[in-house]
């Protein structure tokens, strides 16, 4: 009998439910390995709505798209600050940012949305746009002179240009006097200090998803030691010794200020949260984004004329000469084609998932059944499932660039499964409430990031035969997936 231990049965009026095979584990083996095969298998047996049980952890996952918007709907009876706050903290190492607990009043959410969108973020695309291009040409000079081929791993590389630029974007500068003789030697070390950051970042990043599964991070020595060393850049004394930090950074140390009992450390942890959130998906996304550009010369060919028209119509010119191109928020909204390539790359690469935890018993109910569901029970969405649905995406695993645009070459948003046009089809940025707050900075920096290489550079696949690289299944339902393996690519900057 002790193998039932830990277990629960199934009630009247639950969702079908799968103990699986080991106590306590339950489906966590299965599921990790392979989340997609192991939900589809489940689906076939169970229906629709199924329950897992995960680590301990009793997760009712809703795979029928149409019943998203009713989960939607019956938001009151679930949480979903909880389960996010607990592994922030979990993960970071601050105390816990639940208002309930005492620590700060600050509400994380409200200063996402403030200081991520609206007029916000015209400020961090410009401070982008001149960010790329300093770490594209100026930081990269060295490599770049003469008129060879450079030749790298294309994920280095995404995560070296997007992680010193987006830094440089949300964190600002270290002090520079612009007539200061040294200012390339200071270039130089700054550089250096961002990529030692990037070095720590990625330490940390591979043991993100033990964290979240609840392994305490002393566990990992280099990891730990990497996290500390963030949190020792970012706390605010060194904060305060730089220049242009974006209005997100300025506003939570303000709050952390004078709404928290946060110590020196714990705030800095806060903002280690803030630039894990702002790289840890953005990096893999624009890998796959400029991956799938490279293998395709269709959607090559489409995408470099389209920033040519809107660098055009700009009346903007590409020049050597240290004049930096500017595009802004709306000339970049004005990108169809890129629009389409990023969101077909990052359905292909995306497992996110959607988690909300039942504040008390309830019945669920869905379009056509109603469910039972206990306190402290999860209720999942795996929109992976919908993103590889070949009802909805025909030949799903293709990468199609034109995929979400309409025979007017503007975005496509009808979608159908059974003959009913979907409500959500699309979902890398999870949905409802807890929807990504950056989600439009990301995209934003991923047309930035494409409409510059195409601008200034020749670039190829060392190999144009090379296969895809598999998705890293480590990091399912984290978000979007790396690559498991590097692809080497070339570029070189155009004769201007
Ligand atoms: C949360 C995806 C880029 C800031 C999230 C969530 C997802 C996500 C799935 C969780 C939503 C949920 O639980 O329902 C992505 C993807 C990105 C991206 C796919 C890039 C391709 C960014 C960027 C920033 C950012 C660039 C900031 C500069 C945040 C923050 C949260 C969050 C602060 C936590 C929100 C909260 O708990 O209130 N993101 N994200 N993200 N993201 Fe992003």
């Amino acid at each position: 009998s002790w193998f039932f231990l830990g277990r629960r049965r199934r009630r009247q009026g639950e969702p079908p439910l799968e103990n699986g095979f080991l106590p306590y584990l339950g489906c966590a083996l299965k599921f990790g390995a392979n989340p997609l095969e192991f939900l589809k298998e489940k689906q076939k047996k169970h229906g629709h709505t199924f329950t897992c049980h995960v680590a301990g952890k009793y997760i009712h996952f809703l795979t029928d798209p149409f019943s998203y918007h009713a989960l939607m709907r019956q938001g009151k009876h679930l949480d979903w600050k909880k389960f996010h706050f607990a592994t922030s903290a979990k993960a970071f190492g601050h105390g816990s940012i639940d208002p309930a607990e005492g620590n700060t009043t600050e509400n994380f959410h409200q200063t996402f949305i403030r200081t991520l969108q609206g007029n916000a973020l015209d400020a961090l695309i410009e401070a982008m746009m001149e960010n790329l291009q300093y770490v594209m040409l100026q930081s990269r000079a060295p490599k770049l002179q003469s008129n060879a081929w450079v030749t790298e791993g294309l994920y280095t590389f995404c995560c070296q240009v997007m992680f010193e630029s987006g830094f440089l974007t949300l964190f600002g500068k270290e002090f520079n006097s612009n007539n200061d003789k040294n200012l390339s030697a200071k270039q130089e070390t700054e550089r250096a200090h961002i990529l030692n950051a990037l070095e720590n970042f990625k330490e940390f990043d591979k043991i993100f998803p033990a964290l979240v599964a609840g392994l305490p991070i002393h566990l990992f020595k280099s990891a730990h030691s990497a996290r500390e060393k963030l949190g020792e850049a970012l706390l605010h004394k060194n904060l305060l010794k730089r220049d242009n930090l974006s209005e997100l950074v300025t506003l939570r140390m303000f709050l952390n200020d004078t709404l928290s009992t946060f110590d020196d450390m714990e705030k800095a942890k806060t903002h280690v949260a803030v630039l894990w959130a702002s790289q840890a998906n953005t990096i893999p996304a624009t890998f796959w984004t400029l991956f799938h550009l490279l293998k395709s010369p269709e959607a090559m060919r489409a995408a470099t004329k389209e920033v040519q028209s809107v660098l055009e119509s700009a009346e903007e010119s590409v020049s050597l000469d240290g004049k930096h191109i500017s595009l802004n928020r709306k000339q970049l909204d004005n990108m169809p084609i890129l629009d389409s390539i990023i969101k077909e790359a990052m359905r292909l690469s995306s497992a996110s998932m959607t988690f909300r935890v039942a504040k008390e018993d309830f019945t669920l109910h869905l379009e056509n059944d109603s469910y039972n569901i206990r306190k402290d029970d999860i209720v999942a969405l795996y929109p992976q499932l919908l993103h590889f649905d070949p009802e909805i995406y025909a030949d799903p695993l293709t990468f199609k660039y034109d995929r979400f645009l309409n025979e007017k070459g503007e975005e496509k948003t009808d979608f159908y499964r059974n003959g009913r046009k979907l409500k959500h089809y699309y979902m890398p940025f999870g949905t409802g409430i807890a929807k990504c707050p950056g989600r439009l900075f990301a995209v934003h920096e991923i047309k930035q990031f494409l409409a510059l290489i195409l601008s200034y550079f020749e670039i190829e696949l060392v190999d144009s035969n090379v296969k895809c690289p598999s998705l890293d299944q480590s990091r399912a339902g984290l978000g979007i997936l790396q690559p498991s393996s590097d692809v080497d690519f070339r570029y070189r900057l155009k004769c201007l």
